[in-house]
């Protein structure tokens, strides 16, 4: 008897870059999974009937991109607590036929962490979020939920200040000129904005001031190796690429959706990270 096949989709606009599908679609075959994962674009005012009546459509649920993250956040029924905190959905699913919001940018950081580096949080006690926006607030989350004191630079200081000032207690924010100096102290460095990026301005930052056992993590993968990296790696720290943030914030929505964990394995890094040297850069 075969199992009925489930559907997850991807809602966007001009979404041809998106590399979703490939990472769902590549564990749909490598499982043996009976599903789809369909890319659905949609213009901004199409979005809010087909969003809502996603489940009505038999889909599991799906994952939501620009430029209508906000959107969804404000549609859904019910959202996670961490989606709640970091002010923004990008992965939602059914429960019966109400669509319910979560966040996985914070757990894909952990779960790449967790990974790559087993134990990377037992003695980590100091992290330094470069950057304000989604992406800087997933990663101050993801820190928080692991009891890190966590404190966020950015060059726009009222962003970062409005981030401390909702996560509370552990979190502090910085002037961007003094980057540098929040190093010493420092178990783990993320950049969470978009320098780096090809077509973007490069990062400018001190590592000497890094401690030797720090990781530097980077959510930049296009390209993979980005200024950052290699310069971490060329002194011998622990690093973490976008690829790996991409890939595993991917994990528990396909675990939702298809009732399946799937594994980020060698063969699906390889088939993404020549996808990213062949592809135009995503917008
Ligand atoms: P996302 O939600 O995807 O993280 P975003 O909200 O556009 O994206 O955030 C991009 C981040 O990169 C921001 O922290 C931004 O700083 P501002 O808040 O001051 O805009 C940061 N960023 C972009 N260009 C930058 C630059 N040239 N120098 C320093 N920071 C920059």
């Amino acid at each position: 008897m075969t199992s009925p096949l489930r559907r997850a989709c991807i809602m966007g606009h001009k979404i041809a870059y998106s590399r979703s599908p490939k990472i769902h679609g590549y564990w749909l075959r490598t499982l043996g999974v009976s599903g789809a994962y369909d890319v659905v674009d949609l213009a901004p005012p199409d979005f809010p009937s087909f969003f809502l009546s996603l489940c009505a459509k038999g889909y599991a649920g799906g994952n939501i991109t620009k430029p209508h993250k906000e959107a969804a956040f404000e549609l859904v029924s019910r959202r996670e607590k961490a989606a709640e905190a970091i002010g923004a959905v990008n992965t939602v699913w059914c429960e019966g036929t109400s669509l319910v919001g979560g966040n996985t940018d914070w757990s894909g950081i952990l779960l790449s962490l967790d990974h790559l580096y087993p134990g990377w949080d037992a003695k980590a006690g100091n992290a330094v979020v470069l950057g304000a926006g989604g992406a800087a607030r997933a990663a101050s989350y993801a820190f928080c939920s692991r009891g890190l004191n966590v404190t966020v630079a950015n060059r726009t200081r009222g962003r970062a200040q409005a981030l401390a000032d909702q996560f509370g207690g552990n979190v502090s924010a910085a002037d961007w000129d003094v980057r540098d100096d929040l190093l010493a102290g420092c178990d783990i460095l993320i950049n969470a904005t978009s320098l780096g990026m090809s077509g973007e301005p490069p990062l400018s930052i001190r590592l000497d001031r890094l401690k030797p056992d720090a990781i530097v993590y980077d959510i930049v993968y296009v390209p993979l190796a980005t200024e950052l990296l290699k310069a971490a790696r060329r002194r011998g720290h622990r690093t973490v690429d976008g690829l790996s943030m991409l890939l595993y914030q991917a994990v528990p929505g396909f675990a939702r959706w298809f009732g399946v964990t799937p594994q980020v394995t060698p063969e699906l890094r390889a088939l993404m990270e020549a996808d990213i040297a062949t592809a135009a850069p995503a917008p």
